[in-house]
Formats: C-alpha cells, structure tokens, sequence
C-alpha cells in the first residue's frame, strides 16, 4: 500500500517493532517507518479490539500511539528513528506513564 518514491542507496538503521528487526531510513518517523515496513496498525481500540494505525501523520489524530523504550502513548508520526529503538505497539486503552 505504501511505498517510497526515491529507492537510492542509502544507510539503513534497525529498530525493533514489538521485538521484530526492522529497517528504517535516517529521517524517517516512527509511524512511516513501520508503514514502510507493512505494518498499518499501532494498537487496538479498548471497547471493539479494531486496529488503528496513523492517519494524519501531522501530530493531530493520537492514532499512533505506540510504547517508544518504554515510555507508553507516545505518537510515532512526531518522533523520528534512531538506531536501536524499540517499538511496542499497543492494546486496549491507552496507559498514561510507564
Ligand atoms: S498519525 Fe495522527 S497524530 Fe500521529
């Protein structure tokens, strides 16, 4: 579904996504790293168990909420990869705190 339009040789990092390897570009966001990768979903909806995943990619929805080394709710769209980072995505109602 998502693609990049610019496919030149380029330093890859890794991150970690609920523990999975994962490859990211320098510059990218949590949330566009992990729809590069396939993955649409950041967690789950308390009540209906749907997956949502990130909408506006502009800090405005809080659909992409996700667990960053530990620190819980925080949106993958505003925070860009580093090397090594570990990624959880979330279930059920958000959790403030870690
Ligand atoms: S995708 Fe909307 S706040 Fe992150």
């Amino acid at each position: 579904m998502f693609r990049r339009l610019n496919k030149g040789p380029e330093r890859l990092l890794t991150i970690f996504v609920d523990g999975a390897p994962t490859s990211a570009r320098p510059g990218d966001s949590v949330a566009a790293a992990m729809l590069a990768s396939g993955r649409i979903g950041c967690r789950t909806t308390a009540v209906s168990g749907a997956v949502r995943g990130p909408f506006c990619l502009m800090g405005v929805c809080f659909e992409c909420l996700v667990t960053i080394e530990g620190v819980a709710s925080l949106q993958a769209c505003m925070i860009p990869v580093r090397e090594g980072m570990r990624i959880e995505t979330k279930c059920g109602n958000r959790t403030f705190g870690t």
